[in-house]
């Protein structure tokens, strides 16, 4: 994609500073193998498909040498590419590719990585390494948002389940069932959320840095970043995801992301 000198100057904040626990690969999530590559590069990938960062910043597990050098492989990747085009006369955006160390929480890989990100930036998208196959779609539906004025906006999914509320802590019937439904949520205004989510700078970092005060109940039920900016009353707009942009948590997840990369339609082709 060829970006003008006069857009603005965006950031995107790669998070894959994760254990990967959940996936019992017994090795940091970024670095589990998906279609011969890591799943980091192919967040890597995506991002730079989308050609909208000047800066990918990477928060990778604290000194973590592999992911380090992956980024750095990429990085040079990026600027091969970037001298074959302009020497056919192209004038695409060469983003500028960034590690931090992660911390102990997402919240906290995500303060790193805002703390590391070049002046003049003006937008900043935060993106789950997990989420290695969202199209490129996505990205620049998340970058035309705040373009168009918005200070936060998220990538959502309609919900296809019911979905209820439970009392999981319940105690006459427990020997009937282990938990009882206290609700169901009026699934027409129920949306799932993804990544990138995008803001303005500032108001991310002004969100990030109330949220430093949080005691641990309180930092842990901050799940993503749009709830720390909605918590301090901004409006957070919602676009269009893909179902395929999911986030590879379990092995299940994973056989579903082999199977979109080498499956008949390939995973360019699902949309919505
Ligand atoms: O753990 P979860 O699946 O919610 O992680 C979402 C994303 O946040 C992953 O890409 C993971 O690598 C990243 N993460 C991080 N630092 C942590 C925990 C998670 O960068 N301490």
């Amino acid at each position: 994609m060829n970006t003008a000198s006069t857009a603005p100057v965006t950031a995107v904040i790669l998070v894959a500073a994760g254990s990967g626990q959940r996936l019992g690969y017994g090795m940091p999530k970024a670095k589990v193998p998906l279609g011969g590559d890591s799943i980091l590069t192919h967040a890597l990938r995506g991002v730079a498909a989308a050609g909208i960062a000047g800066q990918i910043c990477v928060a990778i597990p604290p000194g973590d040498p592999e992911l380090r050098a992956q980024c750095e492989a990429f990085a040079a990747e990026l600027q091969a590419e970037h001298t074959r085009t302009a020497a056919q006369g192209e004038d695409g955006l060469l983003p500028a590719v960034t590690t931090v160390d992660g911390g102990a929480s997402r919240a906290d890989s995500v303060r790193a990585a805002l703390s590391a990100l070049a002046p003049g930036t003006q937008f900043v998208l935060v993106h789950d390494a997990a989420r290695a196959l969202t199209p490129e779609s996505v990205f620049h539906r998340v970058a035309a948002a705040l373009t168009a004025g918005a200070v936060a906006v998220i990538p959502v999914i309609h919900v296809v389940d019911t979905i209820k509320t439970v009392d999981p802590t319940f105690g006459d019937d427990a020997d009937i069932a282990p938990e009882i439904v206290t609700g169901t949520a009026p699934r027409e205004m129920l949306r799932a959320v993804q990544t990138p989510q995008g803001f303005d700078l500032a108001t991310l970092r002004g969100a990030h840095e109330a949220a430093v005060g949080f005691d641990g109940a309180q930092a842990a039920a901050v799940t993503d970043d749009a709830m720390l900016v909605e918590l301090l009353g901004f409006p957070v707009h919602a676009v269009r995801g893909a179902s395929q942009s999911l986030k590879i948590t379990t092995p299940l997840d994973l056989i579903l992301a082999e199977g979109l990369l080498e499956g008949p339609l390939g995973v360019r082709w699902v949309e919505g």
